[in-house]
């Protein structure tokens, strides 16, 4: 069979990876990049490190009001469907491209798998919980990363189709693991940081990023904290760094994004990460590093579990009170799968009818 592969943002490359991959193996992938990031450490990277074969089509559609970009993809990811006329489409995660490739889909009748489903954080102000709830109810099929993310679909009435895959970023992690250890005695080096000396930063949610006061209130704890910060800055939060006048103390290393394999070197050896991203509070969990999550809310509760992963908001009290916090209970269990979340996918796609969504619903 014939599926297109929709990614746009950073995230959705490293989760195509390991579905690529496994996909290649029984079908025919082509591959749409929608331009959402195209700075070659925020997209180009990630298809080089993770051997991702190159988009067949780029879309350059990156920025723009979230009516915008999704408006533009959509019409332009809908003509290329109808020309490569695929048997299906399969979408990650939840950003605008996710979004508008299953829109796209879906009203020209080609059925849509959507990886990482099923995942809520509760807070609708968020423009990812918005396209994670319109995604998963127009797929086919839905493949949830873990148990508590079947059941959240469950209880909004998404049950066909519906099954736990395990989650493809361990598979992704898994896919380098053994490339780690040397990366990082050499980045370590480089950046003049011990293992387990510093902590690592990302941030890029609107409401960190937009905010003025926001990002204040977070330079100050990590001002605050009493180690080394190492701060690879997503455009978004450097932008408005610049824009407000943030100033970062002398602690925080401001550095352009890494790569793949760098980010994952440094998360293994921090301290402690401080991030709101999705990803990274999950890889936290992953490489046993506790985390500090500056959002209210999270979409991976499994993290909070044993204490490895604490919510803060923008608090600087609060932020500094979790990166004190005493040592997480040690977790033998791993809620995230065997790490053939990819293989356990495409099996499932074998069974794949063109027809049965659309006529059944
Ligand atoms: C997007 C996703 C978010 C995801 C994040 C991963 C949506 C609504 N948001 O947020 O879910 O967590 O990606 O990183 O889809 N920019 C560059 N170079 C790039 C990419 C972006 O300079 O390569 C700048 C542009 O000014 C752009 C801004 O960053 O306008 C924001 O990019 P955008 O893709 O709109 O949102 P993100 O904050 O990256
Ligand atoms: N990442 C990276 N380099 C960076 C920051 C993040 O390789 O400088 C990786 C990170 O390891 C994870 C993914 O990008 O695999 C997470 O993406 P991001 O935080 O941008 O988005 P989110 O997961 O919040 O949607």
């Amino acid at each position: 069979m014939r599926f297109v592969t929709i990614v746009g943002a950073r995230p959705q490359f490293v989760k195509l990876a390991p579905v690529s991959a496994a996909l290649r193996a029984y079908h025919q992938e082509i591959i749409i990049h929608t331009g959402q990031h195209y700075d070659v450490n925020m997209s180009d990277v990630f298809f080089q490190e993770l051997r991702i074969p190159k988009p067949d089509f780029h879309l350059g559609l990156g920025a723009g009001s979230h009516g915008e970009m999704t408006g533009k993809m959509t019409e332009a990811i809908e003509k290329m469907l109808i020309s490569i006329k695929p048997d299906g489409v399969i979408v990650f995660g939840d950003t605008n491209s996710t979004l508008a490739g299953a829109l796209a889909a879906v009203k020209i009748h080609i059925p849509v798998a959507h990886v990482e489903a099923g995942l809520r954080s509760y807070n609708k102000s968020m423009p990812e919980e918005i396209n994670r709830i319109l995604t998963d109810h127009i797929s086919y099929r839905l493949y949830c990363p873990t148990e508590t993310a079947r059941k959240q679909a469950a209880a909004e009435g998404l049950v066909d189709g519906v099954e736990v895959s395990g989650d493809v970023m361990y598979d992704a992690i898994l896919m380098v693991r053994n490339k780690l250890a040397e990366r990082s005695r050499d980045l370590l080096q480089s950046l003049h940081v011990n293992s387990g000396e510093f902590a690592l930063a990302t941030i890029h949610r609107p409401v960190n990023t937009d905010d003025p006061a926001a990002l204040k209130r977070i330079a100050a704890a990590f001002e605050q904290c009493g180690m080394p910060i190492l701060f690879p800055a997503h455009p978004r939060a450097r932008k408005f760094a610049a824009e407000y006048g943030v100033v970062w103390s002398r602690n925080v290393t401001i550095m352009d994004p890494v790569g793949y394999l760098d980010m994952l070197a440094l998360e293994q050896s921090a301290h402690r990460i401080l991030t709101d991203s999705g990803g990274v509070q999950k890889e936290a969990f992953l490489m046993q590093t506790p985390c500090v999550t500056l959002r209210e809310d999270t979409e991976w509760p499994e993290t909070l579990e044993g204490g490895w992963n604490v919510l803060t908001g923008n608090d600087t009290a609060r932020i500094l009170a979790a990166l004190g916090r005493s040592e997480p209970v040690y977790m033998s269990k791993n809620p995230f799968g065997d790490g053939h979340a990819a293989e356990k996918i495409v099996k499932s796609l074998n069974f794949w009818s063109k027809s049965d969504w659309f006529s059944h619903k």
